[in-house]
């Protein structure tokens, strides 16, 4: 019973959604395991475009059942939207998705104190939806999980008391009173709605492992902005790395078989911190533009930059990486030459992995190796021979300095444009550091 875990490799916005779909054909279920609706996956199929933020995107997979996990935090208005903009387009979403109970809500003050942080000079970029102060509701052992939302009584004695707790800041919004009022107004119907999809999601997907269910774990966020491991404080406030995939939908790490990490052909970051191979003027500029670069949930353009391999390194070592997606090769069509760093310098010594210090991922400076690029419209590849040769060249050389194999390679948005080297190799664990 295969269990795939998908993560960003980079800072996020890698190409996740896309490959979970395409991977989430040959699976019985999706599950989603940390983050809420800070994430943001673009899918494309058939001529149409769908942006999810909270739901896996195996829901647009017929057939597959899909699970928010107890890691994920739920803001049940993104939740109920979501589903009637799905239903609104004919996806069948009853019967396919289950919340976990043991997920946490969140509530409109989770919004007005991270909206509040980000406006009053501490802020680090974030999507302003909740998702910072939620989790910190959750470790501080406040939070509001769905199993006390669809407990009326419950719920409205843990709101009031939290309300309490974070009456001094909320004060500087709107009257306490007034924020009470927002979260109470038309719950009635939301906890009826999220009581609908709401399940003991661990049970079920130990139910369906033990059947020998197909299993696609995905992160909503890259692997540097993980909370532990990423650029801190520069982070989102969960664990997208594979470790997260068993804490967030509470199965146990012998249940993994594989991990596959998404990685673009360069690299992206919204928000802020360190960046070293961030590039400014008319390449920034260019693969911005070509390659769409904006925020699915903000719409902020993205910062731009070449691949880090000492980056990617760490990104394999810290997920256990089995095999490599290479996202948006096409976008570098026309780039001449590519860079790819290789490692850096910091205080004229040369310094081959990614550091911990903020302070040093600020002040490295990358060590550039060129590829001469290609040029051509990619678009229309299926085989890896369809590639022009230079692009062949770069997919080779990043796996080689990476040591992982680049399983998979996307040439366009849309499902077709998906080149597979080696399908079997996916699903099974294949650590190729043992
Ligand atoms: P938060 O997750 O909204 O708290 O934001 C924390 C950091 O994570 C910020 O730098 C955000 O830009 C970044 N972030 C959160 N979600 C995503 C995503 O889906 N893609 C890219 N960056 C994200």
């Amino acid at each position: 019973m295969p269990a795939l875990v998908v993560v960003g490799a980079q800072w996020g916005d890698e190409g996740k959604g896309k490959i979970v779909h395409f991977l989430g054909e040959g699976a019985d279920w999706v599950v989603r395991y940390q983050g809420g609706d800070n994430a943001g996956h673009t899918v494309v199929f058939d001529g149409q475009k769908y942006a999810l933020h909270l739901i896996p995107s195996g829901i647009l997979q017929p057939g597959v059942k899909n699970v928010i996990g107890d890691g994920v935090v739920v803001n049940p208005r993104a939740f109920v939207e979501e589903i009637k903009m799905l239903e609104g387009r004919g996806i069948k979403v009853k019967g396919r998705l289950f919340l976990s109970l043991a997920a946490h809500v969140i509530l409109p003050y989770h919004v007005y104190l991270d909206t509040l942080r980000e406006e009053g000079g501490r802020g680090i970029g974030t999507t302003k939806k909740g998702i910072g102060p939620c989790y910190e509701d959750k470790v501080a052992r406040i939070g509001v999980r769905v199993a006390d939302y669809l407990d009326a009584e419950a719920f409205r004695k843990l709101v009031r008391r939290n309300l309490k707790v974070r009456a001094a800041e909320l004060a500087k919004v709107k009257p306490l009173k007034a924020i009470e009022e927002e979260v109470f107004d038309g719950y009635e119907a939301r906890r009826k709605f999220l009581a609908s999809f709401a399940a003991d999601t661990g049970l079920l997907l130990d139910a369906a492992r033990r059947k020998g269910a197909k299993m696609l774990l995905e992160s909503a966020q890259g692997s540097m902005l993980d909370l532990d491991h990423g650029t801190y404080p520069f982070v989102t406030s969960s664990n997208p790395i594979a470790g997260g995939a068993c804490v967030g939908a509470g199965i146990g790490p012998t249940a993994i078989t594989a991990v596959n990490g998404v990685t673009k052909a360069y690299t992206t970051r919204v928000g802020l911190g360190p960046f070293p191979t961030e590039l400014d003027g008319h390449i920034a500029h260019y693969i911005r533009e070509v390659g769409k670069e904006y925020g699915t949930t903000t719409g902020r353009p993205r910062r731009i930059g070449w691949l880090d391999v000492p980056q990617l390194r760490a990104a394999i070592r810290m997920n256990g990486l089995t095999s490599l997606t290479m996202t948006k090769l096409d976008t570098l069509s026309g780039v001449h030459p590519i860079k790819v760093c290789v490692g850096y310098k910091l205080g004229g010594k040369k310094v081959s992995e990614f550091p911990v210090s903020r302070r040093a991922q600020l002040e490295v400076e990358p060590v550039y190796e060129s590829y001469p690029g290609f040029s051509g419209d990619l678009s229309g590849a299926r085989k890896f021979s369809d590639l022009p040769r230079g692009a062949r060249e770069y997919v080779l050389a990043v796996e080689a300095r990476l040591g992982v194999p680049i399983l998979i390679v996307s040439v366009g948005q849309s499902r077709e444009q998906t080149i597979v080297r080696d399908a079997a190799g996916l699903w099974m664990r294949q650590d190729p550091r043992s």
